[in-house]
Order: C-alpha cells, then sequence, then structure tokens
C-alpha cells in the first residue's frame, strides 16, 4: 500500500502527502466519515469523489472488455498488454499496476493463466485452445482509481475449468448482493467461502479485496475466506471483491524468480472475477460494470 511518505503514484516526484493525497475527512464531512477514518483509516467518499471514482472505472471496464474480446488462441500475453498501453493512452489513463510494488510490477495489466491464481505478468507465450486466462485491469483517471477482473476460455475448456470458472462469478455475484450499509464486511467471505467449498473448491486467503478509489489499496482488507472483520458496510464505502477460488487446495506459491506470479501447490487451476463497488443509501453500485 502506498503510505503518506511514498512517492506520489502520478510520477511528479514529489511526496503523496504533498501530491494527490485526498483531503482528510474534515468538518464539512458527516460524523460517521470522520468516525471511519479514525477507527478504520476508511475513506468514506463524497458524491463529488464517487463521480470521479465512477468515471475510473467506466474507463476501467471498458479497458478490460476490449481485452478480453483480443483474447483468442495464437494471441500473446504481451500483445494484450501492448493494446492495454494504447488503450489506457487513448483514455488519458495511467494503468495502476506498472511500476507497482516491490520489485515494481513491469507491466499493465496481470494475466494469470490456469494454475496461476494471480499477479501474473503477460509474456510471449501464445494462448492456447483449453487455456483459462484472467486478465486483470486496474486504471488511475484523473486521479482516482478502478479495479476489475474477468475469466475469459480459450477454444474449448475442460469441465474442472469450467467449473472453476462458474463457481468463482457465482462466488462474486453473491458476495455483491449482501452488500448493503449495515452488512458486515465478514458476511462476504462467509458467503464466498459457504459456496466454494459446497462446490468442492477452495478459496484463496493470501491475497484480498481491498478499498480502492482514492489510492490503489485503500483500508479496509476484504477477505473471500471465513473471517470476523466486524466493521459495518456504510454509504460512500469503496471497495473491491475479487474471490480467487482453486479447483484443488487453497494455498499458493510465490514465484522465486519474478516475486510475483502465483501458483497453486497443487497446480489445479484457479479463476477470479472482480469488480469495484460502492455502497449507497439503500445496497450498492456495481462502478465496473459497463454502462
Ligand atoms: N486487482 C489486483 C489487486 O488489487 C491487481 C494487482 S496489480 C499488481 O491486487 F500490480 F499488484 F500486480
Ligand atoms: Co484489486
Amino acid at each position: 500500500m502506498i503510505t503518506r511518505n511514498d512517492l506520489c503514484w502520478c510520477g511528479s516526484g514529489k511526496k503523496w502527502k504533498k501530491c494527490h493525497y485526498p483531503q482528510m475527512p474534515s468538518q464539512s464531512q458527516n460524523a460517521l466519515a470522520r468516525q471511519y477514518h479514525k477507527q478504520y483509516g476508511i475513506l468514506l467518499k463524497s458524491p463529488e469523489q464517487i463521480e470521479k471514482i465512477r468515471i475510473a472505472c467506466q474507463v476501467t471496464a471498458k479497458i478490460l472488455d476490449a481485452l478480453c474480446r483480443h483474447a483468442k488462441a495464437g494471441i500473446t500475453t504481451l500483445e494484450l498488454d501492448e493494446l492495454s498501453r494504447k488503450l489506457h493512452q487513448e483514455y488519458h489513463a495511467i494503468p495502476a499496476p506498472l511500476g507497482y510494488g516491490e520489485p515494481p510490477f513491469p507491466k499493465t495489466i496481470c494475466t494469470s493463466l490456469n494454475e496461476v491464481i494471480c499477479h501474473g505478468i503477460p509474456d510471449e507465450r501464445p494462448l492456447q485452445d483449453g487455456d483459462i486466462l484472467n486478465i486483470d485491469v486496474s486504471s488511475i483517471v484523473d486521479g482516482f482509481f478502478g479495479d476489475c477482473s474477468r475469466m475469459v476460455a480459450i477454444g474449448k475448456i475442460s469441465p474442472d475449468k469450467q467449473k472453476v470458472i462458474d463457481v468463482s462469478l457465482e462466488c462474486l455475484t453473491r458476495a455483491i448482493a449482501i452488500c448493503r450499509p449495515g452488512a458486515f464486511i465478514w458476511q462476504i467471505g462467509q458467503t464466498i467461502e459457504d459456496y466454494a467449498t459446497e462446490h468442492g473448491c477452495s478459496v484463496v486467503n493470501q491475497f484480498v479485496g481491498h478499498g480502492v478509489g482514492i489510492a490503489f489499496h485503500e483500508p479496509p482488507e476484504v477477505p473471500h475466506h471465513y473471517n470476523q472483520l466486524g466493521i459495518e458496510m456504510a454509504p460512500g464505502m469503496t471497495f473491491t471483491i475479487e474471490p480467487m477460488i482453486n479447483a484443488g487446495v487453497r494455498e499458493g506459491w510465490i514465484d522465486e524468480t519474478d516475486h510475483w506470479t502465483v501458483r497453486t501447490k497443487d497446480g489445479q487451476p484457479s479463476a477470479q472475477w472482480e469488480h469495484t463497488l460502492c455502497i449507497t443509501e439503500k445496497g450498492c453500485d456495481i462502478l465496473t460494470v459497463l454502462k
């Protein structure tokens, strides 16, 4: 996570706190926003901020959609990264993963194939019939962040691959359905792990969803597995849900060479879908659904 004294994501060379660091909740914001910031570090967004995040999320979703339509047998994930660079330029957007973390993530998107759980790096391997691919796009537009991912099946895929794709999408759909003011963050993990285990799949617990919008990764963490996080959802919370569901064991290994690619310990397939949400007065808005 970016902290106040890190360099700003915008490339200005200034510290984040001197550059694009968000305005702290002030007297003009309500007591709940001040309490959430103080108690959890969570920034409840203002209507103006939500509109900016919505725009960023729509750009992110459009880029993701174009990349998914381009993903076919014979295309390399490096070509998808090149298309992503071009589309980010066209939309005046910055790809958030590029240069992110330590070691700096080297590409503009994550492409996670088959047994790769997440954080796969685009490379020269052409997509093949039978592959399943997660494409994860995170974009910065006018200083605000969107984050979403989807699965693509290349040609004819095996029943076990189809199953993790279907189970992970249903986990995301069911988790979104419980999101509204007063629901607890732990209910997301409960909903997802109940459904996944009932269908013979496991839920990755090494990586979680996250607050997003003003920074790439903000509080709170949003676990997809059973947990006890007693934070109540409140209007203006913006966060991702991005369940990683495995056909076999839940554990993953981080690649020792690139320090990013995470593969299942047993080599069985894994699938993930992701949306950015905003809690509203009555329920939630899926900001990364294409409008
Ligand atoms: N949706 C992923 C996440 O929130 C995107 C990771 S990009 C990376 O973690 F640069 F961190 F790999
Ligand atoms: Co994310």
